[in-house]
């Protein structure tokens, strides 16, 4: 399948007088997988907030492929293939596992395969299947979280777009949505992940930026990154 890269250029954002990105730039090659890693507050969900539309940057170029981020409104960016696992996960409580899933196909080229993407999605999670009447809303954090990014998987994306998916989980599941993203991985899928939890998406990712007060401070691969005393201070606990 030939891919797609997506380009960020000079990215200023804020909300109102506020400015939360500061001259952002970075790149994901089709079948990467890149973290943005970063404190409370460094700007990661505004980031991809841009890249979906969703928050259209002041300033700066943002590319997936050929087409123009800021250009699109945010509903047809499924429709050239970027998926969005948002914060918190947003799924529909009161709505079955299934149902949830559907809600992620509801794009027409996606609703045309519907039963062919449920197939795929409950093949990645076969614990999604085992539960697929359960209410979303009644499943533990890592479930929900498995619900969440199956439903972004539903509309066929080429890349995922994943806002701090162990967040708010206790470390032993923590542990097991990082090996759904490894699973995602291995299906070829491009990945884009923001994340307070470094020692742990250095061990998923390619290559990693490190955002600060809304500025990248430090790339690197992950390799160089776990070894740079900057980060592992900062990041890792020291040693
Ligand atoms: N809707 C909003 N309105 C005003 N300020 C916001 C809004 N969302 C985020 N911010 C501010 O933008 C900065 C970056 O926030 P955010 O992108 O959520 O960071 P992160 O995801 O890294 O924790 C923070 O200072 C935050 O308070
Ligand atoms: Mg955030």
């Amino acid at each position: 399948m030939e891919g797609q890269t997506l380009s960020l250029e000079g990215i200023r954002a804020g909300y109102g007088d506020f400015q939360a990105l500061f001259d952002v730039g970075l790149k994901v090659a089709p079948g990467e997988a890149v973290g943005v890693v970063g404190p409370n507050g460094a700007g990661k969900t505004t980031l991809l907030r841009v890249i979906s539309g969703m928050l259209k940057p002041k300033a700066g170029t943002a590319r997936f492929g050929a087409a123009d981020l800021a250009a699109l409104p945010a509903h047809a960016l499924p429709g050239i293939g970027i998926a969005h696992v948002p914060e918190n996960r947003r799924l529909f409580p009161h709505l079955s596992v299934e149902e949830n899933l559907k809600v992620g196909a509801y794009i027409p080229s996606a609703r045309k395969h519907f039963a062919e993407r449920l197939d795929y999605v409950f093949g990645m999670f076969p614990r999604l299947k085992e539960r697929r009447r359960q209410l979303a809303g009644t499943m533990s954090g890592g479930e929900q979280q498995m619900c969440a990014i199956g439903r972004a998987l539903m509309c066929s994306p080429r890349i995922l777009l994943l806002d701090e998916p162990s967040a708010g989980l206790a470390p032993l599941v923590v542990a097991q949505v990082f090996a759904l993203v490894q699973r995602i991985r291995a299906e070829g899928l491009t990945v884009l992940i923001v994340e307070q939890n470094v020692a742990q998406v250095l061990r998923v990712v390619d290559r990693a930026y490190v955002l600060e007060a809304g500025r990248v401070v430090a790339e690197g691969t992950s390799a160089q990154l776990a070894s740079d005393p900057m980060i592992r201070s900062a990041f890792l606990g020291g040693h």
